[in-house]
Order: C-alpha cells, then structure tokens, then sequence
C-alpha cells in the first residue's frame, strides 16, 4: 500500500516498481485483516488501498468493498485487479454514515494530519462502525532515516522537511481517536523486521524520495551509496540480504 495524501515532494507512485520492490506489503496484511474479520456483505472503505492487493483480498472474503488513494497509478492499477477504486484525498473524505468499516494498512504513515483523516473516517462509518488499521508506528524505519539525514548533513544538505513520515505513539493515537469520537478497543506497537526482496535500494529507490527530492542524479547516488554503507551493518546479514527495521502500530476502534 502506498499513500492516500497529496504526495510529499518528489514522492511518486509507480503501480510496475511497487509491485517489483514491494510486493511483500500486501503479503503481510494477513493479521490485520485478520483483526477486520470481515464479513460477506459488509460494506468497507480500504483507505490508502494502493494497488488494491488487499482491496481484493477484502473482496474475496465477500465484503463490498471501495478502495481509494490518491495516486492515479494506483488507482489505476486497482481497478485492473477487477476492484472499485478512487482517486480520493484522505484528508478530505467525501462519505456520509456508508461504512460498516474503514480499513488501512501502510498507509496512514503518509497523512500527516492525522486529526483531518480520522475525522473524514469517523463521517464515513455507519454508526457503530470500526476502523482498523495497520501503519508504521513510533520508531519505525528509524535506523533508515538516521542513516539517510545523517548521508545529507555530511554532504552539508540539511534534512529539515524532507522526512515524508508519521510515525505516532500508542499514545498519541489513542488520544487523537479519542478526540475525534471513537472507542479504542485495542493498539499496539509490533517490532517487525521485515525482508527485503530487492533490498535496501529498491526500497529506498520506492519509498524514500522526499528526501533526495531535488537533488543532481550524482549526488543522489552517491547519498544512496553511503546510506547503505552505514545501514549494511545493522540491517544487512552482509550475504546482500537486507532487512527494515520496521514497527507496526495496529489498531482497532469504534465509533
Ligand atoms: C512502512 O510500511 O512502514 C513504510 C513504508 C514506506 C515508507 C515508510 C514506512
């Protein structure tokens, strides 16, 4: 899954390198679904559905399902998988009370204003609906981001703006759902080292671009090739089998 924002700069989604670098993310889904327990019938909004793996996957299960996000490709690439799919802005979510739920996964880390989003979910769900979801959470992909602002300020580029990323705490959270209205039933951050298919370039190469965005082809190269110097020791087994540091905050609320 990718995105449901306006996209950070120099964040773009590509549906063909998504499906290359990070077909995994889909794979995953399995536990928060699992926590959805959708059932035939049902009517579920997935929220930042990328390109619909998961849309579908809801679909099977006999849910009656709209995905959307804010990238065309995306979108584009859902609706080939034989799902209804929008372009939609989560920030500003058009649905009045048609939602038994609202489903997320990797994707809320890039909507930045949280309080904005889980307004627009809490007016799409029906009364007593559930939102869950699953996203990075407080400490996720942090050894790749210090690696990344650390290969910028040695090349004397300051990072200030160009980490994309919300990572909250259960905390934090808690409290905005609270705020909005909602009944949390269960949160939890999950450390979950992830696999790489492509490694840490592919993965830089599709996810991380806000912070190279601008840059000379040269000098991006050469901060991605220091990046990954300073990752291989933590996060590659040093037979080019890399890992992301990933941390999961999986949520389950009510309205
Ligand atoms: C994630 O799934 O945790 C993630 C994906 C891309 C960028 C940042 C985080």
């Amino acid at each position: 899954m990718n995105n449901s924002t306006p996209h950070p700069p120099g964040q773009e989604w590509n549906a063909g390198h998504y499906a290359h670098n990070a077909d995994f993310v889909p794979k995953m889904g399995s536990d928060v679904i699992k926590l959805l327990s959708p059932q035939p019938g049902q009517r579920i909004l997935d929220l930042g559905c990328g390109d619909g793996a998961l849309t579908e996957r809801l679909q099977e299960l006999g849910a009656d399902v709209l995905g959307v996000d804010s990238s065309e490709d995306m979108v584009a690439a859902a609706r080939a998988r034989g799902v209804t799919a929008r372009v939609v802005d989560a920030h500003e979510l058009p649905f009045d009370h048609e939602f038994d739920a609202v489903f997320s996964n990797a994707a809320l880390h890039w909507m930045l204003d949280p309080q904005a989003v889980l307004s627009g979910v809490k007016r799409a769900l029906k009364p007593g609906g559930r939102f869950v979801a699953e996203f990075g959470g407080h400490g996720n992909v942090a050894a790749i981001c210090t690696a990344l602002i650390a290969s910028l300020q040695f090349r004397g580029i300051s990072a200030r703006g160009r980490h994309p990323w919300y990572f909250p705490t259960t905390e934090e959270y808690a409290q905005i759902l609270q705020t909005v209205g909602f009944t949390v039933d269960s949160i939890e951050l999950i450390p979950r080292p992830t696999q790489l298919p492509t490694g840490m370039a592919g993965w830089i190469e599709t996810f991380a671009n806000p912070f190279l965005h601008g840059l000379e082809e040269d000098l991006r190269h050469s901060i991605i090739d220091n990046t990954l110097v300073l990752l291989s020791h933590s996060l590659s087994d040093g037979q080019g089998n890399w890992t992301a540091d990933y941390v999961r905050l999986r949520v389950s609320a009510h309205i």
